[in-house]
């Protein structure tokens, strides 16, 4: 099976060293599409060139979030949910490109996360959902869905641990089929916070169904990291005295 990557990205002063970052990663894994989307009105010369480099396969699409739905530089981050339409939208050109006769496992892959080359060898034989532990997330060591018996019982989480799948997004990848069987599942731009992953899989499965993943939901293959926003208060100095940086250098 072919395992379709989706990443929502979103122009910042880290953007390019995250796409390297994970772009680098992914070229380790066989049999690998990437579908990148930007949020963004316009597909940038940036990802374009970046990912015309990349030697992976992919797609690039993209849709600007609404005003509305849109964070903005003052609101704490967990205030909206974030890269929901550009999730939607890889969605929408899987069910518009892609045969139900196609074997394949869809992963929502942020662009900060850190991902080892081993959780992919654990996707690639998701038959509906597959799960496994998220690490550094949830003001936890770790995130993870407990198993007995081969079948998962309950979760370790301490945050809304009421939630209907009290997971992560980097924690559960999706048969394509499930996707292209059911054509109306998609992340739900309303969702409350920690809502946004449940609202997709409350429509694909059960928790008797999710097939747990590295050893029973044992080791973490898959981390929440984030990077920090980078201080530009000499850039800003400089930039006043009309001494900035060279602008021509991309960064
Ligand atoms: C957590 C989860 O790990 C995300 O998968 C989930 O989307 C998010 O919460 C949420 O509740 O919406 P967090 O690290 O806080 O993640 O979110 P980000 O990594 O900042 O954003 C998730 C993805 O959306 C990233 O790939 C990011 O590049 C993209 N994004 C973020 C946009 O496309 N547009 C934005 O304005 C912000
Ligand atoms: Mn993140």
């Amino acid at each position: 099976p072919v395992i379709y990557a989706i990443t929502p990205t979103y122009a910042r002063l880290v953007q390019k060293a995250e796409l390297v970052r994970i772009s680098q990663t992914f070229l380790h894994v066989k049999n690998f599409h990437w579908i990148v989307v930007e949020d963004s009105p316009v597909k940038t010369q940036l990802v374009s060139e970046l990912l015309a480099q990349s030697g992976l396969r992919f797609t690039h699409l993209h849709t600007e979030t609404p005003k509305e739905h849109k964070l903005k530089e003052s609101d704490p981050n967990w205030l909206k949910p974030r890269g929901v339409e550009q999730r939607n939208l890889a969605l929408q050109w899987l069910r518009e490109n892609r045969e139900l006769s196609e074997e394949g496992v869809v992963y929502f892959a942020d662009d900060d996360n850190t991902y080892s080359l081993r959780l992919f060898d654990e996707i690639r034989s998701t038959k509906r959902v597959s799960v496994w532990p998220v690490g550094l997330v949830g003001g936890l060591r770790f995130e993870r869905p407990l198993v007995e018996k081969g079948r998962v019982v309950g979760f370790y989480t301490a945050w809304k641990p009421n939630r209907p799948f009290p997971m992560d997004m980097a924690g559960f990848a999706i048969a394509l089929q499930l996707l292209l069987a059911n054509r109306e599942a998609q992340f739900d731009m309303l969702a409350e916070r920690g809502y946004l992953e449940s609202s997709l899989l409350q429509s694909l499965v059960s928790i008797e169904e999710l097939e747990p993943r590295a050893d029973n939901c044992t080791k973490v293959l898959v981390w929440h990291t984030r990077s920090e926003k980078p201080k530009m208060k000499q850039e800003e100095l400089l930039q006043k005295q009309g001494l900035g940086s060279d602008p021509s250098i991309e960064v």
